[in-house]
């Protein structure tokens, strides 16, 4: 996941993130910004889909796949919301910012494309952080598939086989 934020590239850099809404689970991409102690960070529109259905339900996954490695990665992860950070705002790039706010909410219907104006906006800016709570790897290893749980606990990171 640290190479992900490190190296554009790398499949972690595009997870997918995962929150459950009234309609069902609801899947989509984003950047991975950051990644420490098992933590990942990415970042988004306070007026977004998904802020809503996490302040209803923190409990939420990311995915990655990582063909090289052979490698799948699934988080469940418990999610804290910071809005207008000003540290956080100030490191994103000008020519960066106008994804977060704009002329209509994310998801708000258009009569054409074009209606929608861009409006760098810091209380629109929302750091999603993703605290993992359990990881399920699975290797697609040329000899054999292998599967392992870990689950976080106050010391260590529990770990465990499972049948793949
Ligand atoms: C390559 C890629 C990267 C994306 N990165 C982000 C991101 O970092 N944050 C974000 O909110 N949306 C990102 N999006 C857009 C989301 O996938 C999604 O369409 C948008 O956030 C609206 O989702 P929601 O209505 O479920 O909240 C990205 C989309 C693509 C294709």
């Amino acid at each position: 996941m640290a190479r992900g934020v490190a190296d554009r590239r790398h499949p972690a850099r595009h997870p997918t993130f995962v929150t459950m809404a009234d309609a069902g689970p609801q899947a989509r991409t984003v950047v991975l910004r950051g990644w420490q102690d098992g933590q990942a960070e990415f970042h988004t529109d306070k007026q977004s889909a998904k802020v809503v259905e996490l302040e209803a339900e923190p409990r939420a996954a990311l995915h990655v796949w990582v063909p090289k490695q052979k490698l799948q990665i699934r988080l469940n992860c418990l999610v804290e919301l910071v809005h207008s950070d000003p540290q956080r705002w100030d490191r994103v790039p000008e020519a960066a910012r106008g994804v977060y706010g704009g002329s209509h909410a994310p998801g708000a219907v258009l009569d054409r494309p074009e209606d929608f104006e861009e409006a760098p906006d810091q209380a629109r800016f929302t750091a999603v952080l993703a605290r993992v709570q359990t990881a399920d790897l699975l290797h697609l290893g040329d000899d054999r598939h292998r599967r392992a749980v870990y689950h976080r606990s106050d010391s260590a990171w529990l770990g465990q086989w499972l049948a793949p």
